[in-house]
C-alpha cells in the first residue's frame, strides 16, 4: 500500500475538557461564518461518548447564547438501530446533552430513523431527507458545513468499520452497514459524503485511542483495516482535535 498523505490540521490539547473547549471555539466561527453566507449552518454530529463533552459545552451560556440555533440544522453522522429514546441511541445522547437545552426548533433537528425494521429502507428514507434538505440533482452530493467525527480503538469512524460493506459504497448516501465483530446493522453518512463537507472535524481523547491515532495518521494507507483513512475531504477543512494523551504516540506533530 502506498503512503498517501492528506492535508490536515493537529490541534493537541491538554485534556478532555479542553478539548470540548476548542471544538466549541470552532463550532461558534463555523457558525458565524456559515450563517453569514447561506441561510443555515448544517451539522453533522457525531455519537460515542467523546463529543458529549462538545455538546454539553455548547448547552452552557457562554456557547449557547453566540449560536443562532434558529438556523443551525443537525443530521447525524451514524446511528445504532436501537430506539431514540434508547441509552446507546446517538440521538438520545445529543437530545439529553445539548437539544432539551438549547432553542433549536424541532424541525432544525434531522434524526436519523434508525429503529426502523427494515434497515435499507431507513437508509433510504434519510438519503430522502438529506436529498429534499440540499435540493439535491440526481448524484449531486450534500456539502455540510461541519461534520463531527470521532475515532474508534479499530480505526472506525462514524459506522465504518474495518472489512464492512459500507467502505466501499460510493453510491448512496446513506448505508445500512452490517458490523459482523458487533452482531448489528448500524446507519452511516457514506465516504462521498463526508469528503464532500466544508470541515470535518474528528474529536478523539484517552490513552486507549494513542496507537491508532499513530496509526491512522502515520503509517501506510490501507482504508480496509483503517477506515478512518477513507476521511480526505475533497476541498474541505480536515482538524483533528486530540488530547494530549490520544496524542502520546504521534511521532510529527
Ligand atoms: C458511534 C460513533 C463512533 C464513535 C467512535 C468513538 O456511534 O459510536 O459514531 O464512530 O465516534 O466509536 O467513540 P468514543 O468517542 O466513545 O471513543
Amino acid at each position: 500500500m502506498t503512503k498517501v498523505s492528506v492535508k490536515h490540521e493537529i490541534m493537541v490539547v491538554a485534556n478532555p475538557d479542553e478539548l470540548s473547549l476548542r471544538a466549541a471555539d470552532e463550532f461558534v466561527r463555523l457558525a458565524g461564518e456559515a450563517t453569514q453566507a447561506r441561510e443555515f449552518f448544517t451539522v453533522v454530529l457525531s455519537g460515542g461518548s467523546t463529543p458529549q463533552g462538545l455538546y454539553k459545552m455548547l448547552a452552557r451560556d457562554q456557547y449557547r447564547e453566540r449560536i443562532p440555533w434558529s438556523r443551525v440544522c443537525l443530521f447525524w453522522g451514524d446511528e445504532r438501530c436501537v430506539s431514540p429514546d434508547h441509552p446507546t441511541s446517538n440521538y438520545h445522547m445529543a437530545r439529553e446533552s445539548l437539544l432539551d437545552k438549547v432553542p433549536i426548533p424541532e424541525e432544525n433537528v434531522h434524526r436519523m430513523p434508525a429503529e426502523q425494521e427494515d434497515h435499507d429502507c431507513a437508509a433510504a428514507g434519510y438519503e430522502q431527507t438529506i436529498k429534499a434538505f440540499f435540493h439535491l440533482k440526481p448524484k449531486e452530493l450534500p456539502c455540510f458545513d461541519l461534520i463531527l467525527l470521532g475515532m474508534g480503538e479499530d480505526g472506525h469512524t462514524a459506522s465504518l468499520f474495518p472489512r464492512t460493506s459500507a467502505l466501499e459504497e460510493t453510491d448512496r448516501l446513506v448505508s445500512a452497514n452490517y458490523v459482523e465483530k458487533l452482531g448489528v446493522y448500524r446507519l452511516t453518512l457514506t465516504v462521498p459524503v463526508i469528503n464532500q463537507a466544508a470541515n470535518v472535524m474528528f474529536l478523539i481523547s484517552g490513552e486507549s485511542k494513542a496507537s491508532i491515532v499513530r496509526e491512522v495518521l502515520e503509517d501506510e494507507y490501507q482504508p480496509r483495516r483503517l477506515p478512518s483513512q477513507l476521511v480526505r475531504p475533497v476541498n474541505g477543512r480536515l482538524l483533528f482535535i486530540v488530547d494530549h494523551t490520544a496524542a502520546g504516540k504521534l511521532t510529527r506533530i
